[in-house]
């Protein structure tokens, strides 16, 4: 009996890892994700029955459950090199020089072109065809052990496929993140206020060292290997080791070329170089690599580098020029950021004019002064940012930056939170803030009054026509004065009345987005609003009953118990009232004895028979709850295609994984 089970274990870890290799190196799948998941599922329920055939390699292992207190150190067996840098074909040329300058005059050489990943390096060590250690470069010769870390990957192999005389090896390789993944991660911490990471390397580089694996887990980190070392077995090149990485199933980033000679390498660098911002993850340069394993060890190295391989890197998305004026600009919330105004320069691919300085301790940081001569750099996201300031030309009588004492817009006196680096205008009335909060109150998202953009809000709050959202509503008796102002003729003035007019149809949830308070975005307000059916709820609660809405934390619900502390606001949401503007969500009709009532489904992956949307009003229509996160009270998992973490996390929990169609039975019968 037990036999029969350790057997079926054996074969569904075979399979399993099959299925990884097809969907993470191939990026090929055979089978369906529910599939996959069911395999996974019996893999696991088998395992936990019988915790003796557990091994290390097994798909089941990839999250550990414990945290890591240290990384412990590891000693690399060789050296993990960096390597030098050229700019230039002349450099290329002195490096070729100087390869044959090492070897014997009538040698052929031989180059192998690569991508230069800009990620963080790893070294894989296997054992019997096992990963044993993952280590980070460290100082080059001592590591840290990330294993726990590094196994989360998927496109790492727990146990590489058989090929014979590479049992033992070790492998090393860059891990990165995608820049659209990084986007999105970092546009999704951007809207609960956590820290942003600048480039997609420094957020590699800080989820590796993460002490809970569930979290690296749910980061979409990836991997490319360059570097394949056996005990055993020494090929003759290094195309030849790339080629066996990839039979072992490694990825290998497919862009690697044999040139026969530095002018080939030279076309192909260029050529990469062109690629390079049409990629999904960032290079940058390409590394050039004698061929010949013999070769190489010929050459050497020199100090921490090889004399066989070399760096190309691509000039920089940098310019430099002139930084003209610091200004400060004021938030809807009266939050302070400064803005550097440049001389306008070319880079890569349009004209910059301004770049965001942060906050004042950035400015510090880098000592960036008005009149200074600066670096600036478009990185993963689209605002500039300034790199750093060229001293030596920086004119005699330039003064130090120093914060703002009063506020720029309206004078009154700043305030700088104990334990914050931003500073605040605390003047509700200040124009600036009332110009953003309008600004965001009209914008898309919100109440998406079309044409009531910046230029006018800045008009209308400078002429006093209006100084709060209940204003808004009030323009359509304002006929005769809204005629007067320049470039603004009947048509307009109709269209943006009826703009306004349309925009008292805007759900409650949009409402209450619109209203600006400070953390609540888009997807706290939906919460809020499916969750309190009317505003006087809300505004009747206290923090810990806002709390209990699912995924809501202190820091909203104090901000939203100082809301509607305040007079004026309430009393501006009396106005809308009257307005008519919906403080009530629409009184669904929830059927009972659904089945659905009070359970709780999460939904993942892309859904091909519904929008998402559509299936969350569904479960809510039914009685049940939607959560954003898989967690021990989830009842179902909903999975579409390419469903990823949260269908492993559900795994993990033994929760039930629902497809599309299972979803539809379920709920056929209310339709
Ligand atoms: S080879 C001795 N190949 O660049 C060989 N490195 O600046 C050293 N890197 O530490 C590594 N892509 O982290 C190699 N295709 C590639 C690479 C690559 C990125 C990184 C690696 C290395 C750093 C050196």
């Amino acid at each position: 009996m037990t036999d029969k089970v350790q057997q079926r274990i054996e074969e569904l870890k075979e399979l399993l890892r099959k299925y990884e290799y097809e969907y993470y190196i191939l990026a090929n799948p055979t089978v369906s994700d529910y599939e996959f998941d069911m395999l996974l599922k019996e893999l696991e329920k088998l395992e936990s029955e019988h915790p003796e055939f557990i091994t290390s390699d097994s798909p089941t292992q990839r999250v550990g459950k414990d945290l890591t207190k240290i990384f412990k150190p590891v000693q690399h067996q060789a050296p993990m090199l960096s390597l030098s840098n050229t700019y230039s074909e002349e450099e290329l040329y002195d490096f070729d020089r100087r390869v044959k300058d090492g070897l014997d005059e009538s040698e052929k050489i031989e180059y192998v072109v690569e991508m230069k990943i800009d990620g963080v390096s790893v070294s894989l060590k296997y054992t019997d065809g096992i990963l044993v250690t993952a280590a980070t470069r460290g100082d080059g010769v001592v590591g840290e052990d990330v294993t726990t870390n590094v196994r989360t990957i998927k496109s790492v192999p727990l146990k590489v496929r058989k090929l014979k005389g590479y049992e033992s090896f070790e492998v090393r390789g860059e891990i990165f993140m995608e820049l659209n993944d990084f986007k999105k991660i970092n546009s999704e911490r951007a809207e609960t206020g956590e820290k942003l990471f600048a480039n997609p390397r420094n957020f590699t580089a800080g989820t590796i060292k993460l002490q809970d694996p569930k979290i690296v887990a749910s980061r979409p980190l990836k991997i490319f290997t360059y570097y394949l070392l056996s005990s055993n077995i020494q090929s003759e090149t290094h195309f030849q080791n790339l080629r066996k990485l990839e039979e072992l199933g490694f990825n290998v980033n497919k862009d690697y070329k044999l040139c026969r000679n530095i002018d080939e390498v030279i076309r192909y660098c260029r050529q990469l170089e062109t690629k390079r911002h049409n990629l999904p993850f960032e290079i940058d340069g390409a590394v050039i690599k004698v061929n010949s394993i013999r070769q190489q060890q010929v050459l050497g190295n020199i100090a921490k580098a090889p004399r066989w391989a070399v760096a190309f890197k691509f000039k920089a998305k940098e310019a430099t020029t002139k930084l003209n004026k610091i200004v400060w600009q004021v938030g809807r919330t009266g939050t302070l950021t400064p803005v550097a105004e440049l001389e306008p320069v070319f880079l890569a691919g349009s004209t910059i004019s301004r770049a965001t300085l942060h906050n004042i301790d950035e400015i510090k940081r880098k000592d960036i002064r008005e009149g200074d001569i600066v670096a600036i750099e478009k990185g993963g996201d689209v605002i500039p940012k300034i790199n750093y300031v060229l001293l030596e030309q920086r004119p005699n009588d330039s003064i130090e930056t120093k914060p703002p004492a009063q506020c720029p817009v309206c004078g009154s006196d700043l305030f700088k939170p104990e334990n914050e680096v931003a500073i605040y205008c605390e003047n509700h009335l200040c124009s600036a803030q009332i110009k953003g909060r309008l600004f965001h109150f009209a914008s898309r998202g919100a109440m998406d009054i079309s044409g009531l953009g910046d230029a006018l809000i800045d008009q209308f709050v400078d002429l006093g026509f209006i100084k709060n959202y209940a204003d808004i509503y009030e323009l359509k008796n304002q006929k005769e004065k809204l005629i007067l102002l320049e470039r603004f003729g009947e048509k307009s003035i109709n269209n943006l009345l009826k703009a306004i007019e349309d925009s008292k149809e805007q759900p409650f949830s949009k409402v209450l987005f619109a209203l600006g308070i400070r953390y609540v975005g888009s997807g706290a307000a939906k919460k809020l609003a499916d969750h309190f059916h009317n505003i006087d709820d809300l505004i009747n609660s206290d923090e810990s009953e806002i709390e209990a809405v699912h995924e809501i934390g202190p820091s909203i619900s104090k901000s939203i118990r100082k809301f509607f502390a305040d007079k004026q606001n309430l009393s501006v949401i009396e106005s809308l009232k009257r307005e008519g503007l919906r403080f009530s969500g629409e009184a669904k009709k929830i059927k009972t004895s659904t089945g659905i009532e009070n359970k709780t489904f999460v939904l993942t992956g892309t859904l091909s028979l519904f929008t998402r949307e559509e299936a969350s009003d569904k479960i809510l229509s039914l009685g049940g709850k939607v959560s954003s996160s898989v967690s021990k009270k989830t009842d179902f998992v909903l999975a579409g295609e390419n469903a990823g973490s949260k269908l492993s996390k559900a795994t993990e929990l033994g929760i039930k994984i629902i497809t599309e169609q299972e979803f539809l039975e379920m709920i056929e019968q209310w339709n």
